[in-house]
């Protein structure tokens, strides 16, 4: 079974076997089912955050349960559980036209419900993990259920549980979101505020917010619908204080944001560009014109060919700046 249409790059690998499933009992009956007991299982979600490298030499689990509902309500909050096979932005579109707040700043972030949590996804000041109230998902090996609660999550930034420690033991099956009816806007981050302005949005709304949101991606960041990529490709590096010091010696424009005392975060995108890959192409892939830190196919292109040029940009990065770029994309 090709994968092309479900992964975010448009690379073509194949998967050895591939299962769609439409509810916890079937995927629990799948996980259970004698004639698939010494199979390798693959979950594979939006396909929005991997690089498909290779064929699938696995059962590939696609989880597509589907479903939005309100599981509690009060005048302030709603809880909503949520099918892990919702289409991340679809959900996202669904709080907004409710006036659920909380979700807004993550518009338009490619993927599935069930894909989100994994990553901690995180867009403009907001990440998931600040709305999640538990991730429901089963057991790869013996097909029991378990909820998990926030803080077992370990969300961290671009970090779970289920990407360190439980990697490939679990399938997320659906998420249980705590939203606010009378949203606290979160609208700091410099690019909001000024498309907010541009809006002429005087009192904004979530839809407001929303709406800015899309306008910078889409400005931004390459529809995968029209140019395969899994936004960026690298997470952002967190350095030493004294380094970063050391940095802005030589490159005194450098941005830093401070994560904590000792630690400033330096835009990767930045250093990719300084490096001078912003906009590069070879054959068909590349580095995207109008942000650096994503990496896209343009059509015919591998993971194998991909994966080669992110590897010489981190060489290229570390020879210039000292720093070790890490992928963000899950390599397979
Ligand atoms: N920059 C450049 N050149 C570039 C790109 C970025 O110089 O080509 C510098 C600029 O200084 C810019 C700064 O980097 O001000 C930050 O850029 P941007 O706001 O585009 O955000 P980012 O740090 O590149 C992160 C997330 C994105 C998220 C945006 C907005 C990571 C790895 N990426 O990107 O998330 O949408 O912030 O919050 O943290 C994703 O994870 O797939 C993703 C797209």
């Amino acid at each position: 079974v090709s994968l092309r249409h479900l992964n975010t790059f448009g690379l073509d690998a194949d998967a050895r076997y591939f299962v769609n499933v439409q509810s916890v009992d079937e995927l629990i009956a799948v996980l259970r089912d004698p004639e698939w007991k010494e199979t390798p299982k693959f979950i594979l979600g939006g396909g929005s955050n991997i690089l498909l490298t290779k064929d699938i030499e696995a059962l590939v689990i696609h989880p597509a349960m589907k479903g939005i509902s309100i599981v509690e309500e009060n005048e302030a909050t709603v809880v909503l559980e949520v099918g892990a096979g919702e289409v991340w932005h679809d959900f996202v579109m669904h709080c907004v036209g409710k006036g659920y707040g909380g979700v807004e700043n993550l518009s338009l972030i490619p993927g599935t419900v069930g894909a989100a949590p994994m990553q901690n996804i995180g867009a403009y000041g907001v990440e998931i993990k600040s709305v999640i109230e538990s991730v429901e998902a089963v057991d790869i090996e013996n097909g029991k259920k378990r909820i998990f609660n926030n803080s077992e999550c370990e969300f961290g930034y671009r970090e779970s549980v289920f990407k360190k420690a439980l990697k490939h033991k679990y399938v997320i099956t659906g998420a249980t979101f705590k939203l606010s009816k009378k949203p606290i806007l979160n609208a700091a981050y410099g690019d909001v505020q000024k498309t907010l302005q541009e809006m002429g949005a005087e009192n904004p709304t979530i839809r407001d917010v929303s709406e800015a949101i899309m306008q910078i991606r889409r400005s931004k960041l390459p529809d995968p619908a029209e140019i395969g990529n899994a936004g960026s490709f690298f997470k952002n590096p967190e350095i030493p204080v004294a380094q970063f010091t050391r940095l802005r010696e030589t490159f005194p424009e450098v941005p830093g944001y401070p994560v904590d005392a000792e630690t400033v975060k330096v835009p990767a995108g930045w250093l990719i560009e300084r490096a001078g890959w912003k906009g590069y192409r070879e054959g068909e892939i590349g580095v995207h014109a109008r942000q650096a830190l994503v990496l896209v196919n343009y059509g015919g292109g591998t993971g194998a060919q991909i994966k080669a040029l992110s590897e010489k940009i981190q060489e290229s990065v570390a020879g210039k700046f000292g720093i070790r770029l890490n992928a963000e994309v899950n390599f397979i």
